[in-house]
């Protein structure tokens, strides 16, 4: 048996290493909730983060036995990482829990499915190999997310002993739409999640749906106990770090190109099919077609970062909102105005300015876990921002009261509530904004992944 006490299993890991021109490796740490939560149980608690090797710094890094204390890389074949994360996870498990496919020609699965899931099969079973090595007895291990569906079932049979948690950052879809999957591998994905003594999800009805493929397609939930922990946003860290030099000096770019007096809508996302980008510039366009007296004086700054840039569907993705916001700048924008200001290179210090200067937050996916973009908004944002919030994110179960929500498919109707966003009277914005603080913090990555240790403990 292994030391470690505390084990999470991810595909993508907390650090990422890039090859310098000199040969050195570069180490670059990722943020999110997983990092601040693991960040929680202290460095002395023998924990241990076991993830994939992405880039072909990762790769050299795990060659050379470079590392960090408490992360373990596994140097996945990359035929079999790309099929696995590119073919099943993410243009097959993605779609399905976010319904995505466009049904009429999607999804086909023929043999090079079945190849792929056989990769996803192996990779797979390389992470519940590396978590049986490393995990003392009786340890507590995570697994995360659709691309280690099958390590909980495979771990289970390896080492009995331990005490095997799975959390979904996903939605999870209905039976209907669920059944879609061929029977065997439908059956296979549930079996492997039910291998876990406790299943998580981010609202009840993602909990619900799970619940609902497990009876109907595996018999039902057997000794698997099912619990929600609606991660929440990270209060403390946000507001200092939102106030730090670099943030400072984007506000004031950011500000130069809004212009003196404008209202700003802001979003910030993946550039990722769910998140509905496109659909969101329609409705801005309509905004400025239908109720012109907001145009000169709205800028929409739009961040969408960089995605899953190997798929082809992604790259199409990014050119249509590319080509999209230059249809609105050449329709609407004047010498003095650019209707809409898109960035498509991460920056995070940027994100926070744009956050702080939110007067409304957009958020209209299709279909999100969560959604943490509409609970950090309302924390930044210096005046109080509006939401308008889409009803499929489930961030919608926690923030619905407060935010003005809509059918993510509906255009005018999501133009329309713009129009209400920009409208609201600066009081009751702020209120607004402070209830969806107060709501948006109340579960922090820190206590969230107490809570799911505990669970699985207790
Ligand atoms: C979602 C998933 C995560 C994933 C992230 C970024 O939030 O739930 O598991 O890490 O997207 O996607 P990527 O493919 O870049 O890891």
């Amino acid at each position: 048996y292994g030391a470690a006490q505390v084990l999470v299993a991810s595909n993508r890991g907390p650090v990422s290493y890039t090859v310098g021109e000199d040969g050195s490796l570069n180490a670059k740490r990722g943020g999110g909730g997983l990092v601040s939560g693991l960040s929680a149980i202290g460095s002395d608690a023998d924990a241990l983060w076991v993830c994939s090797a992405l880039s072909d710094g990762d790769r050299e890094a795990v060659r050379r036995g470079v590392g960090e204390d408490g992360v373990r890389m596994l140097d996945i074949p990359a035929d079999v990482h790309a099929d696995a994360y590119n073919g099943i996870a993410n243009s097959v498990l993605w779609f399905v829990h976010h319904m995505l496919y466009q049904t009429p020609l999607e999804p086909v699965f023929d043999t090079e499915f079945r190849r792929q899931w056989t990769s996803y099969e192996t990779y797979n079973r390389a992470f519940a190999e590396a978590l049986a090595e490393e995990a003392a007895q009786g340890a507590a291990v995570v697994v995360q997310d659709y691309h280690l569906t099958l390590v909980p079932g495979m771990l289970r049979e390896l080492r009995p002993d331990l005490r095997i948690g799975h959390f979904s950052h996903t939605p999870w879809a209905p039976p209907e739409y669920f059944h879609m999957l061929p029977d065997d591998v439908a059956g296979q994905v549930l079996r492997g999640m039910l291998g876990a003594d406790r299943l998580g999800f981010l609202t009840q009805r993602w909990a619900d749906a799970f619940t609902a493929c497990a009876e109907r397609f595996a018999g039902g939930l057997g000794g698997t106990r099912i619990g929600v922990h609606g991660l929440g946003a990270d209060a403390d860290f946000l507001r200092q770090r939102s106030h730090e030099a670099d943030v400072e000096e984007r506000m004031a770019a950011l500000r130069e190109e809004i212009g003196e007096g404008r209202r700003t809508i802001v979003r910030v996302d993946r550039t990722e099919l769910s998140k509905n980008i496109v659909r969101g510039l329609l409705a801005y366009r309509r905004l400025l077609a239908s109720h012109a007296e907001w145009r000169e004086r709205v800028v929409h700054v739009a961040f969408a970062y960089p995605s899953r840039q190997d798929l082809a569907v992604y790259r199409d993705y990014t050119a249509e909102v590319q080509r999209i916001s230059e249809e609105i700048n050449a329709e609407y924008g004047t010498p003095g105005w650019t209707p809409v200001v898109l960035n498509l290179k991460d920056d995070f210090a940027r994100s926070l300015a744009a956050y702080r200067l939110a007067d409304v937050a957009l958020v209209n996916p299709i279909r999100d876990g969560m959604n943490l973009v509409a609970k950090e908004v309302p924390v930044v944002s210096d005046a109080g921002c509006a939401l308008v919030l889409s009803r499929e994110a489930g961030a919608f179960e926690e923030l619905g009261e407060d935010a003005i929500v809509v059918n993510p498919y509906d255009v005018t109707g999501t133009a329309a509530a713009l129009h209400e966003a920009l409208s609201m009277r600066p009081e009751e914005r702020a209120e607004r904004s402070k209830r969806l603080a107060a709501a948006a913090t109340a579960l922090p990555p820190a206590q969230w992944f107490l809570d799911q240790l505990d669970a699985l403990r207790g």
